[in-house]
């Protein structure tokens, strides 16, 4: 007997009710709407409230996505949250998402940090574990508070982020919304170009040197950009070539959400028009992990998704990572 086909059962997302838009950053660096805009197609943030944590809206999305799926608490036996910025380096946010939803104890959680690419990291190995048939309903979250990573003074990267959490759950397939297949890359040569400085144990512990490096995101933004454009593509290009499909048979990319050239690079190498990919970055930034699920969550319910069609989710990230996946729903 072959592996039982997995499918996408609900979907749900969160986003912070406090809007940061390119005019109050202007505000607080040297920067401007024209600038952001026409470099990244990034219009505003959503910020999260000083009493939210990468959990509480990692749980509210999945509420969510539970609902959408029409399941409880009770039916999940595995929760991946995929995170760069977790409530705490310990214990995993996943346990604290469980605590948050209460899922039985019965239940695998824990956490998974592929930066920008943790969502399609966390969806196939999610997938593998159903697949596996040890597990039936899962999960898979990719939730960030950027805004507690974020440089406040640095222009080059405040304007980019924002924080935000988008959810799955996945379950045996009834006919609809199958995963078709996924492919996760790495890069470590590139690990400097796009860093967390701080929190980690190769960096003094700050009670012996509190001046040593702030827990902030650093990019390399211009290398970033370059490779970003040619790992996505050469994970979508491998993913339709696995499954013998050209380009033009995928309905809508959810690519991940970093900056709106970056996605046009990708639409004019691959061929597809630009209106065959879901953006909504213009709203909430570059969300790292959340960013898929919550363009995901945003393009079922807007009907830009529909019964049929095969969607390409491609990401790139920190480490660096990248990776892709198919559904079709
Ligand atoms: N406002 C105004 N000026 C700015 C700002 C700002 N916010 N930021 C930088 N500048 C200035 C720079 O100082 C520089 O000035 P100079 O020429 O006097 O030195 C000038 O603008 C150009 O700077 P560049 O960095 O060369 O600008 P670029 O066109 O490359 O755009 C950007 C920068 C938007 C960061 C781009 O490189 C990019 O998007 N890279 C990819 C970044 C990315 O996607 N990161 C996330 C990846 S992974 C993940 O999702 C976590």
């Amino acid at each position: 007997m072959g592996s039982p086909a997995i499918a996408i059962l609900g979907t749900g997302a969160y986003a912070p009710a406090k809007i940061l838009t390119n005019e109050d950053l202007a505000k607080q660096v040297d920067t401007s709407d024209e600038w952001i805009f026409t470099r990244t197609g990034i219009r505003e943030r959503r910020i999260a409230g000083a009493d939210e944590t990468t959990s509480s809206m990692a749980a509210a999305a999945a509420r969510v996505a539970m609902a959408d799926a029409g399941i409880t608490a009770a039916d999940i036996d595995l929760i991946i949250v995929a995170t760069v910025t977790p409530d705490l380096p310990m214990p995993s946010t996943a346990c604290f998402v469980q605590n948050h939803l209460g899922v039985p104890v019965s239940a695998a959680c824990f956490d998974l940090n592929a930066a920008c690419s943790g969502f399609i990291y966390a969806l196939d190995t999610a997938w593998a574990m159903l697949g596996s048939g040890r597990y039936r309903h899962a999960l898979v979250i990719g939730a960030e508070k950027l805004s507690s990573v974020v440089d406040w003074t640095d222009r080059t990267t405040c304007v980019l982020f924002g924080d935000g959490a988008g959810a799955v759950v996945l379950g045996p397939a009834k006919g609809t919304a199958q995963i078709l297949g996924a492919r996760l890359y790495a890069e470590g040569t590139h690990t400097n170009l796009l860093c967390i400085g701080g929190g980690g144990s190769n960096v003094p512990n700050p009670s012996a040197n509190p001046e040593g490096p702030q827990r902030h995101i650093t990019m390399k933004g211009r290398e970033i950009f370059k490779i970003a454009v040619r790992e996505m593509e050469e994970a979508a290009r491998d993913i339709l070539k696995q499954h013998g499909l050209e380009a033009d048979r995928i309905a809508c990319v959810i690519p991940h959400q970093a900056n709106l050239r970056i996605i046009d690079a990708i639409s004019q190498y691959l061929n597809l028009p630009a209106d065959r990919f879901f953006v909504n970055l213009d709203r909430y930034g570059n969300t790292s992990a959340a960013s898929i699920p919550l363009a995901l969550d945003e393009a079922r319910r807007s009907g830009r998704i529909k019964a049929g069609d095969t969607t390409l989710l491609v990401a790139f990230g920190a480490g660096l990572t990248y990776g892709s996946a198919l559904v079709r729903w």
